[in-house]
């Protein structure tokens, strides 16, 4: 596809951090725009900060590159512009699938435990995307009731890939000095059938802490006012582009 002759469509659904565009004259595509807005606990609470959506939007592709290289297949297609991102149109799976390494967030809540004891192997997790619900977790059985997903072999599939994906970024962000302790993706189904991985993987959707000093560095510094939010995300992006850039940079339009 030529990025250059791309125009933006009419605007689907606007989500908390980001919007989605058609692309005019395409109906296989949409056109990503990533917000600079920060949501936390469903929206309750609303921030923002200058480029937020640009450093995202340059996270997410610089990991669905490297995940590409590893064989994850995702939607990314290419970038556009600044904070724009085309990516593959998919039949969105209405699962939240998060993979915790570390006991942290909502688990450390519900199981009374503290925050940063390892998890062997790594644990999924499920949750129903539903805004007016509150994500709530789903075993798999009720995935299934709500038709979620096809079928168990579906969510199996789903489990596969993310604990894949895991193995994969757990090392890209070692080599960045960053412990991967948990996070959250999302996943759909593309013209074929076939379950890619979708949305974003960026510092809203995941906790990565510093390896030496502890410092979280992604969206817990909102949700829990630790100050430093934008700095936070530009520590993560610097260091990507200092590790990772020569490899994952490259095929992005501007
Ligand atoms: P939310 O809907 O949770 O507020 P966002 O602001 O990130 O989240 O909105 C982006 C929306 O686009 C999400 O609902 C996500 O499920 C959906 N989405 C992400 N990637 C794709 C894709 N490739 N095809 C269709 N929908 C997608
Ligand atoms: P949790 O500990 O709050 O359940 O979050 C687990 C991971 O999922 C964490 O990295 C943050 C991410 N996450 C999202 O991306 N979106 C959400 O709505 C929630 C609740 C968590
Ligand atoms: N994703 C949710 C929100 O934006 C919750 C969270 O990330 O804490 O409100």
């Amino acid at each position: 596809m030529k990025m250059r002759d791309l125009q933006q469509g009419e605007l689907l659904y606007e989500g908390k951090a980001k919007k989605v565009f058609a692309v005019r004259g395409d109906a296989e595509h949409l056109w990503l725009h990533f917000k600079d807005d920060l949501t936390a606990f469903n929206a309750q609470k609303r921030g923002s900060f200058q480029n937020k959506g640009a450093i995202n939007r340059d996270i997410a592709s610089m990991i669905f590159r490297f995940l590409e290289r590893a064989e994850v297949t995702s939607h990314f297609v290419a970038d556009l512009g600044e904070s724009d991102m085309i990516c593959e149109k998919l039949e969105m799976i209405p699962l939240e699938v998060v993979v915790r390494n570390r006991v942290a967030g909502s688990f450390a809540k519900k199981f009374d435990l503290p925050e940063g004891g390892h998890i062997p192997g790594g644990i999924v997790e499920f949750y129903y995307k539903n805004d007016a619900l509150q994500d709530p977790f789903v075993s798999d059985d009720q995935a299934l009731y709500l038709k979620a997903a096809k079928d168990q072999r579906e969510l199996e599939t789903l489990k596969r890939i993310a604990i894949n994906v895991n193995r994969e970024l757990v090392d890209f962000f070692l080599a960045i000095r960053v412990d991967l302790i948990d996070f959250k993706i999302e996943f759909g189904r593309n013209a074929d059938g076939d379950v890619v991985l979708g949305d974003e993987i960026t510092p809203d959707s995941c906790r990565l802490w510093d390896r030496d000093s502890k410092e979280r560095l992604d969206k817990d510094r909102f949700r829990r006012d630790l100050g430093g939010v934008s700095e936070a995300y530009h520590e993560i992006l610097k260091r990507m582009r200092e590790v990772h850039g020569a490899r994952a940079m490259g095929g992005g339009v501007k």
